[in-house]
Formats: C-alpha cells, structure tokens, sequence
C-alpha cells in the first residue's frame, strides 16, 4: 500500500461526513478527454469561445450543436473506471458522502452513487434555448452525424427554440440550487476529497478553497500540481483510477473511530 494511500486514510480515519469534488480528470481514466491537459485536452484542440457560450451556439447554432452531439456519443459509450466504483464502496465507511461534480458525463450516478450535486449541468439533459422545456436525448440518435461539422439543432416541440446541451456555458450562471448545496455539503463536512481538478474554474473551485480556509483535512488526486496543492493536507500525485481504490482499501484496513 502506498505511503500516500496509508496518510490519506489516517487523514479521513475520523471523519463522518466526507464531500468528494470531482473534474474532468475523475473521468480520464474512463476515456473521457478533460478540458486543459497538454495535448489531449478539449481546449487544446477546440476554443471553448467558440463552442462553449451562449453567443456562440446563437452564431452557429449547427456548429455548437454538431460538438456536443460528438461529445454526447463520447460519453455513451464510457464506462465508470475503478475509482468510480471506490468512491460508491466509500459511502459505507461514513455517515454521510456527497459527490459534487464539476462534469456533465454522468459518470458518478451511472457507477451508482447516491449523493450527487452536478454543478456545471448534464451532457445528457438537452432542453430549449429559449424555454428550458426539456428534450428527449433518445430523440438525438436519428440525427445523422458521422462526424458531420454542423447539424442544425432540432426544435422544441412546444415553442419551436432550437435545442441545446443542458450544460452550462462560460458566462451562464451556475444552478442556483445545486451551487447552495454543494455549499452547504462543504461547509458542513469534516474533509474533503478533490480529484481531477485544476481549480481554475469559478465559482465551482471556490467550494474547494472552502474546504481549506475552514481548517478540515483536504487531500487533493491529481497527477499534477495544481493552485490548491501547496495548501492541501495532502498532496496524492496519482490519477483517480488507481489512487481512490487504494484509499478505499486502506480506510477498510483501519477501522473508524468507535
Ligand atoms: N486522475 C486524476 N486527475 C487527472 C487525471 C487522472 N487520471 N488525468 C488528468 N487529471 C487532472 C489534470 O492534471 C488536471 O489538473 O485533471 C485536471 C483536469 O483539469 P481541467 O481539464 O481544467 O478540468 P476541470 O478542472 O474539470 O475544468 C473545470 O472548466 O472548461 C470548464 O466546465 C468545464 O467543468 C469544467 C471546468
């Protein structure tokens, strides 16, 4: 067992109520390209000025849609890794664990956690631009895609506004329900678990400083530093996939605080 993974478990072993905040590097490991990595990452290869405000799906309305339908069959075919299925073996070993997710993949729920707040929206939420009435993915599989650059977005059937991604754009304003949660779930929890994050992205990475202005035991799972690192508890250069297991079997190793 890793130092970093016996460390990590004596940070958590008294802990009852534990808040997981997870980016796109949580669903790396499952095939899912996150936004900022070198090389492999979505803004490496596309601007996200282009594809991801509201600006740009009203200029090109076939363009934006065509990128988040190719995304949208992406995540279909991904399948939750191992740490996916650690953090929902976890929820044993507390009172009280509440995933709040920075991504629209669906990937916590699919493994089968329980407790999850999506503060940036759902990939496979579609819904109006101008209404928010919702629309039936399955609808989505007719279209021809075949990588086609632009598909013209479907209409609402009942107010005829083209259709978009249920996620939230640059400049859109977080859910305001599920931002007060997942406030109230880190405000209230006893440590904090951020895996797969830069911690770039506000108001989302607030949640994480959260954790270590309020003095709790945080650890943060990523292969590489990020701003939070230096002011962590804990420091885990690993990827998700092979560090949470190892954590689930080191808190399993030590029983909880009686
Ligand atoms: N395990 C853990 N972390 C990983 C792994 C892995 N296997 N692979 C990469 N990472 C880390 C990277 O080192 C990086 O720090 O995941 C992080 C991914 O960071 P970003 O690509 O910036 O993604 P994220 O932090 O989720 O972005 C936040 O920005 O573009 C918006 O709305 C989008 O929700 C997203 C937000």
């Amino acid at each position: 067992m890793s130092p970093d993974a016996v460390r990590a478990a004596e940070l958590l072993h008294d802990a009852r109520h534990l808040v997981v905040f997870t980016g796109s590097g949580m669903s790396q490991e499952s095939g899912v390209p996150t936004f900022r990595d070198e090389e492999t990452g979505l803004w490496a290869r596309f601007d996200p000025e282009e594809l991801a405000t509201p600006e740009a799906f009203r200029r090109h309305p076939g363009r934006v849609f065509a990128w988040y339908l190719w995304r949208w069959r992406a995540i279909r075919d991904a399948l939750p890794h191992a740490g996916y299925r650690a953090l929902v073996e976890l929820e044993d070993r507390f009172d009280r664990l509440t995933i709040v997710t920075q991504n629209v993949d669906g990937l916590h729920a699919r493994a089968g956690s329980a407790a999850v707040i999506e503060l940036h929206g759902s990939l496979v939420a579609f819904r109006c631009l101008d209404a928010g009435h919702p629309y039936d993915a399955r609808r989505l599989e007719e279209l021809r895609h075949a990588g086609a650059e632009e598909i013209e977005p479907p209409r609402c059937d009942r107010c005829g506004s083209p259709v978009r991604p249920g996620v939230v754009w640059f400049g859109e304003p977080l859910p305001w329900e599920q931002l007060e949660a997942a406030r109230a779930e880190v405000d209230a929890c006893d440590a904090l678990l951020v895996v797969g994050t830069t911690a770039l992205v506000y108001p989302a990475a607030d949640l994480a400083w959260v954790g270590v202005t309020r003095g709790i035991p945080v650890i943060e799972i990523n292969p590489q530093p990020t701003p939070l690192s230096s002011h962590v508890a804990l420091a885990w250069r690993a990827g998700a996939g092979v560090a949470l297991p190892e954590l689930a079997s080191a808190l399993q190793a030590s029983l909880p605080a009686t």
